[in-house]
């Protein structure tokens, strides 16, 4: 017996789940030399951080600027100050590549039925760009950013959202997301949830268990039944 039972949607996170977050860096990595990967590490940490920041101080900007702002943050902790460069990784950021599991998986859950959506931080535009660059838009349903919720995940409001566009219950909703404190938050709100651990992650100490960990994404359709 699957340990999901009674899907109807299958909703993704999107940076790290979907799209390959650390490729932008890895791509001019032969000028960015042995900054290249703590450089990007630490501009997604800098990246959620102002999420999780932003929506205590009630001081919401969208995801696009404060990608911009870690950028900037993990450019001068690594004294890089050259504006191309900036400018160069933010275009990578807008067109990112799906990861090589991404668009076959989600091409056997259409098929058997299910509905899809991604439930992302990101803004609307970059999202779409995203989705768009990645081949993947014939086979998301529902494309959801937390814009229309005006704060980020891990507040409930943002989960809610995935119920009120996909029409599925909560516990009919399979939420997958490869980063650990989503899995906790969306697990508490309801969904069934699987963490993606691509990251090598050690369960978050906070409520909300995923029923299932996979290291690729092609393990989901089996899992869901
Ligand atoms: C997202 C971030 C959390 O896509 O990866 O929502």
């Amino acid at each position: 017996m699957p340990p999901f039972s009674n899907i109807q949607a299958c909703v993704f996170d999107a940076y790290g789940t979907l799209f390959d977050i650390h490729a932008p860096a890895a791509s001019i990595a032969e000028e960015l030399g042995d900054a290249a990967r703590p450089l990007s590490d630490l501009w997604r940490r800098k990246q959620l951080e102002y999420t999780w920041l932003r929506s205590l101080m009630g001081a919401h900007a969208d995801f696009w600027q404060l990608t911009g702002d870690g950028l900037d943050y993990a450019l001068e902790v690594h004294g890089i100050g050259d504006a191309d460069i900036r400018e160069r990784l933010m275009n990578l950021y807008e067109n990112l590549e799906a990861y090589p599991d991404a668009g076959d998986t989600l091409t056997r859950l259409k098929e058997a039925g299910y509905t899809t959506a991604i439930l992302s931080n990101g803004a609307p535009s970059m999202l779409s760009s995203a989705i768009r660059h990645s081949g993947l838009a014939a086979l998301i349903d529902h494309p959801i950013s937390i814009e229309d919720a005006g704060i980020y995940k891990p507040s409930p409001r943002v989960y809610q959202l995935a119920v009120e566009r996909t029409g599925a219950r909560p516990e009919e909703i399979c939420f997958v997301s490869a980063n650990a404190w989503d899995v906790a938050g969306s697990a508490s709100f309801g969904f069934q949830v699987a963490h993606l651990n691509r990251f090598g992650q050690p369960p978050e100490r906070l409520p909300g268990k995923p029923k299932a960990v996979i290291a690729s994404l092609s393990e989901l359709p089996a899992l869901i039944g």
